[in-house]
Parts: structure tokens; C-alpha cells; sequence
């Protein structure tokens, strides 16, 4: 049988990861400033992630959330703490697309309203509603398309009064990545931020703070939101929270009410799942990884800006993304075949850097190196 062909692939098969290393099945090393798409937090196969996912999996790996978890509580205390989200309540499934679908749909309960706004260029996932949130039409199905959501200019504060001016008593949530990832690191502003909140309030809608690529300390805060000092009322979260182990969570305000039967997962919470992300919150913690994100990022773009041949910098924390100036474009697949140096991409030419928040400085600067070297390359010999 063979896969079915979604994935455009590097034709290179990873077998061993440490930290920011990994290695192809040849043995050549990489230098990981991917972290698999924003997933890597705490560092590949970090000790502490094994031996807690290890324990866990010889006293019990599985059970439904038909009987109490003590290890489901244990978490939702490690969250309301490292996030300062102190009150707010704690619903964990698998991914990011089911974390918005979730969000999404309890903002609609909630309100017992239809509308939400996203943002143009905005990601949110490639489920139902997720999708239908998201601003490419090529990965909308026909299913998936729905007059409920209303599509606005990003940062765009005038739009946003506007449309709540038209639409406020319709309006379920307002759904928002603190920087957009996909997009190509875009920030939303601090007054923008602000705006949502404020219109939310008035309306009687939902802030839903989408912070599955931004949130879990890669912007140097625990959700890149918290820039603009105002509290959502949802935060859907995945990636980093279990470094590859697939976990996803929404933290919901008090105010939201659950039911019984409300939401629902069958996978959602397992005993393994927490596991996985209290051994993250862990090293978080022992580790300081949240402030070594916002140091270590703000020397690395601080690099990026005085590198000849960079054309545009973006971004906060180890959330960053940057264009070549022309004749440079090529600079990836350089990075990637002569640096041995792994880098996301945001189409059409933003090369985004998403490493582990516990990348030394260092291995920045090992990057930094092979960076400029790729650049002298591609000067000399233009693709
Ligand atoms: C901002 C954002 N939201 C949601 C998702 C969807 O997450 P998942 O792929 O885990 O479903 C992504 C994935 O890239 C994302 O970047």
C-alpha cells in the first residue's frame, strides 16, 4: 500500500534526535532550527520527557475520561500556574485543529451565536470549522464552506469596529493568533489586541487566543498574547505543550460554564498524553526555558537584522521569520544540503525559525555561521 502523496517530503528519513541535533539514517547530523514545526519545546527526546513518558507507560498508559485522573488535575494546576491563567479552566484533547474546533464551537454554546470573526492570512487548522476559519480556500472543502465566518483585515482596528458596529449581537468569537504563523510571522499589535478585547466586552462575544504555534513560551511569554496585558477568554494550545507527544488543550475563563456532555474525546487526557506535558512543564520550569526564549531570540533576530543580504526581519522570542534580498531566495535548500541545517518556510519566501526553546547560544551562533556562509555561496554561484 502506499502513503497517501499529501506531504510535499525532503527526501531525507530522520532517525535519531538529541536537543537541537537530529540525524538521517546515514548518520549525518543536523542542526534543527525547525523543531518539527513549532513542536519541539523542551528538546528532542529530552531525559526527563523519556523516563516520566516511561514510568507512565508501565503503571497506565490508557483509560476514558469515564473515571477520575488525578494526573488530568496535576496538569491543569502545572498550567494555571506556569501561565498565571490562575482561574481558568482546563478541556484536553489531541491537536491544534481539535483545541479551535473545540473553542469555537463552545464559544457558539456559549453565546448561542453563529458569526465568528478570523483574520486574513489567518491558521487555525484543517478541520471543520477550523478550517473554515482558516484564510486558504485551497484546503477549505466544499463541505467545510459556511456563511459564519467573517473574514478582516489583520491588525486592522477601524474594520474590526465596523464590523462588530453591523454584526456586534451575531458575533460568537473573535478567533486570533498572536503572531501568525503560517502567514509568514506576522504580530498582531498590542492596540489590536486591545481592540478585541474591548469589542468582545461590549458585544458579548468570545476572545479566542489561538496560541498553538505561539503560545507555550516561544514568544519568551507563556501566550504571546499576554503582550498586550489584557486576557483572552480561550487560549487553544498544542505543539510545544507535549514535545512531539500529540496533546492539545484549550484553557477557558471562568465565566464559560461547562455541562455534561458539552465537549467530549475519547484520546483527550490520556494518562500518557499528561505525562508528557507535566514532563515539559517540568524543564520549563527547572530549566527557565520561557526567558531563554525571549534572550536567546532577541540575539538571534538582533543577528538576523545586521546579516548583509536580509531583507526583512519578524518576529518575537524564537518565533522568527526573514526574506532574502533577491538572488538570495534560495537560501533554504543551501541552509539544508550544504549547512545541514533544518528551517521552516512560509510561502512564498519567508524562511521561518521555530528551534526548541532550549537551543543554547552556541548553536545559534553554529547557525548564524552557516547562514552567512550559504549566503557567500549563493553570491558566488547565483541558483
Ligand atoms: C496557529 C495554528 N493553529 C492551529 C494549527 C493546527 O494544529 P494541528 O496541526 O495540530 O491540528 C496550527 C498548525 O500549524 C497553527 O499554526
Amino acid at each position: 500500500m502506499s502513503l497517501f502523496n499529501v506531504y510535499p517530503l525532503n527526501p531525507i528519513a530522520i532517525t535519531k534526535a538529541a536537543g537541537s541535533r537530529v540525524w538521517d539514517h546515514q548518520g549525518q547530523e543536523y542542526l534543527d532550527m525547525y523543531g518539527g514545526h513549532a513542536v519541539i519545546s523542551i528538546g528532542h527526546t529530552h531525559p526527563h520527557w523519556v523516563q516520566r513518558i516511561e514510568d507512565q507507560l508501565h503503571a497506565i498508559a490508557f483509560y476514558s475520561n469515564s473515571v477520575v485522573m488525578p494526573i488530568q488535575e496535576e496538569l491543569a494546576t502545572a498550567i494555571n500556574e506556569l501561565s498565571g491563567k490562575k482561574d481558568f479552566q482546563l478541556f484536553l484533547c489531541n491537536s491544534g485543529a481539535e483545541a479551535n474546533e473545540n473553542a469555537l464551537k463552545l464559544a457558539s454554546f456559549h453565546t448561542g451565536r453563529k458569526k465568528i470573526i478570523a483574520f486574513k492570512k489567518a491558521f487555525h487548522g484543517r478541520t471543520s470549522l477550523a478550517v473554515a476559519a482558516t484564510d486558504n480556500p485551497s484546503i477549505v472543502a466544499p463541505v467545510n464552506e459556511t456563511d459564519n465566518i467573517i473574514f478582516l483585515p489583520f491588525n486592522d482596528v477601524a474594520a474590526l469596529e465596523e464590523c462588530f458596529a453591523i454584526h456586534g449581537k451575531e458575533i460568537a468569537a473573535v478567533i486570533v493568533e498572536g503572531i501568525q504563523g503560517v502567514a509568514g510571522i506576522y504580530e498582531a499589535s498590542i492596540p489590536f489586541l486591545q481592540a478585541i478585547r474591548k469589542q468582545c466586552d461590549d458585544a458579548g462575544a468570545v476572545y479566542i487566543a489561538d496560541s498553538v504555534q505561539c503560545g507555550y513560551g516561544r514568544s519568551g511569554q507563556f501566550f504571546s498574547h499576554d503582550i498586550a496585558g489584557v486576557n483572552a477568554d480561550i487560549y487553544s494550545m498544542a505543539k510545544g505543550m507535549g514535545n512531539g507527544f500529540p496533546i492539545g488543550a484549550i484553557l477557558i475563563a471562568p465565566h464559560i460554564q461547562a455541562k455534561f456532555g458539552l465537549l467530549g474525546t475519547t484520546f483527550g487526557g490520556n494518562p500518557l498524553a499528561c505525562a508528557a506535558a507535566l514532563a515539559v512543564i517540568e524543564v520549563i520550569q527547572k530549566e527557565n526555558l520561557i526567558q531563554a526564549a525571549a534572550e536567546n531570540g532577541n540575539y538571534l533576530l538582533q543577528a538576523l537584522i545586521n546579516t548583509p543580504g536580509i531583507k526583512t526581519v519578524r518576529g518575537r522570542g524564537l518565533m522568527i521569520g526573514f526574506e532574502m534580498e533577491a538572488g538570495l531566495e534560495d537560501i533554504r535548500k543551501v541552509l539544508l544540503n550544504h549547512g545541514k541545517v533544518f528551517t521552516g518556510e512560509a510561502k512564498p519566501n519567508v524562511i521561518r525559525l521555530l528551534p526548541s526553546l532550549a537551543i543554547s547560544k552556541q548553536d545559534i551562533d553554529i547557525f548564524l555561521n552557516r547562514l552567512n556562509a550559504a549566503i557567500q555561496q549563493l553570491k558566488q554561484t547565483p541558483a
